[in-house]
């Protein structure tokens, strides 16, 4: 710093959303040397620099953002359900919410002013001066969506794929409707907290008449800035959680085992994803009483290295065969690896959040857990059979429950001019 410090081309200027990134945009931002609370961030710039902030991730492409863009630090995760009964309406609404996200995304209000004093701003205003933070808004449809209480409720009953039916009831399920279903449900991801809950904030606004929040729910990883090694991420159980997953660089699993492909099923959602969300209360406490031994057990894994039982590192191979001298396997077949692993046939891609709500009123115990996420091409040969054999035996039962539960039809990307949904709706 101090010899950047030095530099005359350099100079610190108070940046707003806005003109950060239309100066990104015509050379370059330098280095972000802190924040000035509310008032707008403090950088440095470098007009000849050619290096960009780039914390903005495009909305448009033939994938919706938010599924293989790498895990920001903060979800807010809504589950809406339509209260129009208008096809019009609904279609109105996609249009102006693809508008209002690409706006967002790329860092910017609603409007350009709140000049117009005789009407409540355009824009809610909290994300004013914020960067965009790598904001994605991903967006799905449920089954509700197609057709409720037997009814088809837009005509769109042709048009629902077999994948997309309510998830079976697992053992052990203690699902509540408060954290269940959803005729549509928006995923706004950001390294930000109040930028993500801005992006749903203001959807759900635009939504008036139309369609309402069911439940909602904010998640959060380790920050990045709190972990400049970018290691796997640990959940509230102290274990490293994500280290096992589909290689998103790989165009060719993403295909195979991620995105919907033309013949799947109906051709609307060619390009888009299934989205199973599971909210899973973790008895904390309970686990925070268990020796060291039981909770590597319990996941197949070592607590500090991440390596399976009997190795060293994160990354080594598991060997679910290897036994210990009496005879027992080294990591026990009812551990949660061993099972979800199966005969590792069956993939999916995890892209979980820690939650953690207040307390629990019914026990005094934290209300903190895993909202589980995951993208897949077919749920009923993906998610399904993994939790099937999960539900069953699966020694992390113990410490957790599901108390949520929900599937979504994540639609393909869309480009300039097109509006997400369009293939569905149009
Ligand atoms: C609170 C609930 C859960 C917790 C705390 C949890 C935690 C973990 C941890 C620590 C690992 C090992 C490290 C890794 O590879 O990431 C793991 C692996 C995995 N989990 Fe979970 N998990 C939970 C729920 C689920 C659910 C509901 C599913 C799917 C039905 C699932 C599927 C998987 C899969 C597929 C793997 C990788 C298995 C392999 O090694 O091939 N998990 N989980």
């Amino acid at each position: 710093m101090a010899e950047t410090q030095k530099d005359s081309s350099l100079f610190v200027k108070k940046v707003s959303r806005r003109n950060m990134l239309k100066t990104a945009g015509a050379g370059g931002i330098g280095v972000l040397v802190g924040a000035s609370g509310l008032g707008g961030i403090l950088s440095i710039t470098k007009a000849s620099e050619t290096e960009q902030v780039d914390n903005t991730v495009p909305f448009y492409g033939k994938h919706q953002a938010g599924i293989t863009t790498e895990v920001q630090n903060h979800l807010y995760f809504a589950s809406l359900n339509v209260t129009t009964e208008n096809k019009q309406d609904l279609v109105q609404l996609f249009k102006d919410w693809t508008a209002a996200a690409e706006k967002m995304t790329k860092g910017e209000p609603l409007a350009e002013s709140a000049s117009n004093a005789y009407i409540p701003p355009k824009d809610t205003g909290e994300a004013t001066g914020l960067s965009a933070s790598n904001l994605t808004i991903t967006f799905g449809v449920g089954p509700t969506l197609f057709v409720k209480d037997g009814k088809d409720r837009f005509g769109l009953q042709a048009k629902q794929p077999a994948e997309l039916q309510g998830l079976p009831k697992f053992p052990l399920d203690a699902l509540e409707d408060a954290w269940s279903g959803g005729d549509i449900c928006i995923q706004a991801c950001a390294d930000d907290l109040q930028v993500a809950f801005h992006a749903v904030r203001n959807l759900v606004r635009i939504a008036r008449g139309k369609a309402v929040i069911h439940w909602a729910q904010t998640g959060f990883q380790r920050s990045k800035q709190a972990d400049a090694k970018k290691e796997t991420p640990r959940n509230l159980f102290g274990f490293k959680d994500g280290t096992i997953n589909p290689d998103v660089k790989k165009d060719s699993d993403m295909n195979q085992q991620v995105w919907v492909q033309q013949g799947d099923g109906p051709d609307w959602l060619a390009g888009g994803s299934y989205m199973v969300v599971r909210r899973i209360q973790m008895y904390i406490e309970v686990w925070d009483r268990t020796t060291l031994s039981e909770q590597e057990k319990t996941f197949g894994r070592h607590r500090d290295s991440g390596a399976p039982l009997g190795m060293k590192q994160e990354l080594d191979t598991a060997d679910y065969k290897a036994k210990d001298s009496n005879g027992q396997p080294i990591i026990p077949k009812d551990s949660h690896m061993a099972l979800s692993h199966g005969d590792g046939t069956q993939s999916i891609l995890r892209r979980a959040y820690s939650y953690e709500s207040g307390m629990d009123p019914q026990t005094g115990s934290f209300d903190a857990g895993l909202l589980f996420i995951c993208f897949q091409r077919r749920p009923s040969k993906q998610f399904i059979p993994i939790q099937n054999r999960l539900a069953q035996s699966d020694k992390l039962n113990e410490y957790i429950i599901h108390r949520g539960s929900a599937l979504f039809a994540c639609l393909p990307g869309t480009k300039q001019g097109s509006y997400i949904g369009e293939t569905l709706l149009s």
